[in-house]
């Protein structure tokens, strides 16, 4: 298994061939460079921290937009990974032409990887794309149908990429990876594992929004590195679903966290517009081109671990200000 954890045997040393990340400070991108630095990759981390950053950078940090990228950037790197976005589905209802700005983004990272030949460039999309998706598990094939603003600016930088895509001769270069609902330390309370764990560790109180029988197909963060890290040797792999193959009901999400914080008191809130009653990724294409990872963690030790994150962060003073869940 690839994984993150220190009990990991000393890896194969890359002499420090440089690996881009976008949003590189945030919650998955900076579990994906801590890994890609345990392997002997050079990191360089471009993320404007408009996003106040739970866990320390790894690598060399350049403060700024992707919009503000140029060809520089780029000198000396092999790879890239694209995670910078907006990605709250709630919010890009209220402020849909904010949300353009990842679409801009990505038309411009793009655009400098082509000038360049960048032999490989990993993008950043959702499972948001799939909407209501006809089928469950929905497969890679399935239609795309977005149901909010975040979910269609996925959907252009899909559309970009594969463009992109076309316009190189020979090799695939873009893999476009569909994240289900990731997990774990570090990821802030806006989405809603770490807010019901920081709820439960913090504030005695857990919020549950609607009925709270939607499912999503939760990934801990450790075993969705271990995938990005093998896409590095993946080619002819245009889009993949990054996703675990099964799914929980936030009322079992509940239920796991209850059971960390025995008594909690549990508030019902209103549910929200436009939510998706299920998300669960087919898990076929990943499997059979990124092979065996070996076994993946598990909810139950997912969110416990998570919550022992919380528990600490808050014994030492931390808070974060937004205690209400997002299930996207
Ligand atoms: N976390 C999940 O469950 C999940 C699910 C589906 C898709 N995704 C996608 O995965 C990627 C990473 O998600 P995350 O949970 O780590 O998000 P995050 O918000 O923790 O990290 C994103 C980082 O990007 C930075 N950023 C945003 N726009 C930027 C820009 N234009 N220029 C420079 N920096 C910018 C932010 O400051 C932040 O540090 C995103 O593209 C997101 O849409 C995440």
């Amino acid at each position: 298994m690839t994984g993150c954890g220190t009990t990991e045997p000393p890896p194969a040393h890359h002499d420090g061939r440089r690996i881009l990340v976008t949003g590189g400070a945030g919650f998955i991108g900076v579990w994906l460079c801590r890994e890609l630095e345990r392997l002997g990759f050079d990191i360089v981390v471009v993320d404007d921290l408009r996003t106040t950053p739970l866990q320390r950078h790894v690598g060399e940090l350049r403060c700024k937009s992707v919009l503000d990228m140029d060809l520089d950037d780029l000198d000396g790197i092999f790879a890239v990974y694209h995670l910078a976005s907006r990605k709250n589905v709630a919010e890009s209802h209220h402020q849909p032409l904010e949300y353009l700005e990842n679409v801009d983004a990505a038309g411009h990272l793009l655009r400098l990887c082509a000038q360049v030949n960048m032999p490989r460039v990993v993008m950043a999309s959702s499972c948001e794309v799939y909407g209501i998706a006809p089928a469950l598990p929905t497969a890679e094939t399935a239609p795309l149908a977005p149901r909010s603003p975040y979910a269609r600016t996925k959907v252009a930088l899909e559309m970009l990429a594969h463009a992109h895509h076309q316009v190189r001769s020979g090799g695939s270069d873009v893999t476009i990876a569909r994240f289900f609902n990731v997990y774990g330390p570090g990821e802030r309370p806006d989405a809603v594992v770490p807010a019901l764990c920081l709820a439960a560790a913090d504030a005695d109180r857990l919020v549950i929004e609607g009925s709270g029988t939607q499912r999503r197909d939760f990934s801990y963060v450790t075993d969705v590195v271990s995938k990005l890290v093998a896409l590095l040797d993946t080619t002819e792999l245009p889009v993949v679903n990054i996703g675990s193959g099964e799914s929980a009901s936030v009322l079992e999400l509940v239920e796991l966290v209850r059971g960390l914080k025995p008594g909690v008191e549990v508030e019902w809130l209103q549910g929200r517009p436009h939510e998706i009653p299920e998300f669960l990724a087919d898990t076929a294409v990943a499997t059979r081109h990124l092979g065996d990872l070996g076994p993946a963690v598990g909810l139950r030790e997912g969110v416990a671990r998570t919550y022992d994150w919380w528990v600490k962060q808050v014994r030492t003073g931390v808070r974060a200000p937004e205690l209400v869940g997002d299930p996207h």
